[in-house]
């Protein structure tokens, strides 16, 4: 099958599918009843849902896998059982918490919109697609979800899974990006009146269990009957996607430099932009090259430095960074340079380092100097 954009353009208001797809989606809530994941932020079966839940899971899953995001929501929730308990929290506690789960753009639209939840709505979440919509941080897919799974209403949230999903029981040819919108539209019109939220989440939980990207288990799903690529042998194949270009490199060092009594040298990083507001080890620019000579003159403060063999390596999503670490024990009454700070081994766990400045230390370490790694696992 092929988008026609000009119809998807007409269809601004979907009209629910008739005839076969109308038993696609009870077939699908059947299967969801009996295999539902027991996930910590779903409802009981029958229970209603609580927003606060649905959107701080719904934040954390927009760049995190399931598995990882459990702790951190566990975490959350002992620590801010409300959206008012959040809103009051302090900023640079709550980014602490966040710390280790990434794209931490999020902590602050996160807090933003607790305050905005609790000043202007009285600390109800709105619960129309268009209220969420313009909340910080809750784009589309965000917006569509809490609003089937914490309200009930019938709005179609596709996520990389749901889409998965949805391009192969329409068969979709058009390659991803272009085919979005196309399978928005069709996703729309599956969704049912009756429990839209479960729908929802079967639809998840489907494309995390069984449609999975390679080796679906086709012979275990639900929808099978009603899969048109599956008709045609072609589901393996599906959903095409352009071909994306290659992430470029940038190279980058940075200056593991720990004073005799143990601390270790710090700095925050801008409040805007990449890892905003994070803490790392003071470094360089990174950019499309590195020379080690040029490089060691941006050293914080002066000392012996040597280069660890090992760089480190890390991904984000438009690039890859390789990080060249220079090593410094310096003495202990050493003072920090401006925008600097020397911190105390013991409270290096209360410090907000990404899993990179992780990384780094964790290298370092290895690489000869004894220093301990914060916790991985979200501060408690
Ligand atoms: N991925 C995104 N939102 C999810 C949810 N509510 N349950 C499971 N996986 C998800």
């Amino acid at each position: 099958m092929r988008c026609n954009a000009a119809k998807q353009r007409q269809s601004v208001i979907a009209r629910p599918c008739a005839g076969p797809w109308a038993d696609c989606a009870g077939a699908l809530l059947a299967w969801y009843t009996l295999n539902r994941r027991d996930l910590p932020w779903r409802a009981q079966p029958g229970k209603a849902a609580d927003p606060y839940r649905v959107w701080l899971s719904e934040i954390m899953l927009q760049q995190t896998a399931v598995a990882a995001a459990k702790p951190y929501f566990a975490a959350f929730l002992a620590r801010w059982p409300t959206v008012e308990d959040l809103a009051r929290a302090n900023a640079s506690e709550v980014m602490r918490q966040w710390a280790g789960l990434g794209y931490y753009s999020r902590v602050r639209n996160l807090l933003a919109c607790a305050r905005i939840v609790v000043e202007d709505f009285g600390g109800r979440f709105p619960d129309s697609e268009a209220a969420l919509l313009s909340l910080p941080g809750i784009g589309p897919y965000t917006a569509a979800a809490i609003a089937a799974i914490a309200f009930g209403q019938p709005a179609a949230a596709v996520d990389g899974n749901i889409e998965r999903v949805a391009a192969r029981l329409f068969a979709m040819e058009t390659p991803l990006p272009a085919a979005k919108a196309c399978i928005k539209e069709k996703t729309r019109r599956l969704v049912p009146q009756h429990r839209p939220g479960d729908f929802t989440q079967a639809m998840m939980d489907l494309g995390a269990t069984i449609c999975l990207p390679r080796n679906p288990s086709c012979r275990l799903c639900p929808l099978r009957k009603f899969c048109q690529a599956y008709a045609s042998g072609i589901q393996e194949n599906l959903p095409r996607k352009k071909i994306p270009r290659k992430r470029p490199i940038r190279f980058g060092a940075c200056f593991f430099v720990q004073r005799k009594d143990g601390a270790l040298l710090l700095r925050t990083r801008p409040p805007r932009g990449l890892l905003g507001g994070m803490t790392e080890l003071p470094g360089t620019a990174w950019e499309a090259r590195l020379d080690l000579s040029e490089a060691v003159k941006q050293a914080p403060l002066r000392a012996d430095y040597r280069t660890l063999e090992r760089q480190v390596a890390h991904s984000f999503s438009h690039f890859a960074l390789r990080l060249a670490i220079f090593v410094a024990e310096v003495p202990a009454g050493r003072r920090a340079p401006a925008g600097c700070r020397f911190v105390p081994r013991r409270r290096l766990g209360r410090e907000a380092f990404p899993s990179l400045m992780r990384k780094v230390i964790e290298a370092a370490r290895l690489g000869g100097i004894n220093e301990p790694v914060a916790p991985r696992a979200p501060l408690r």
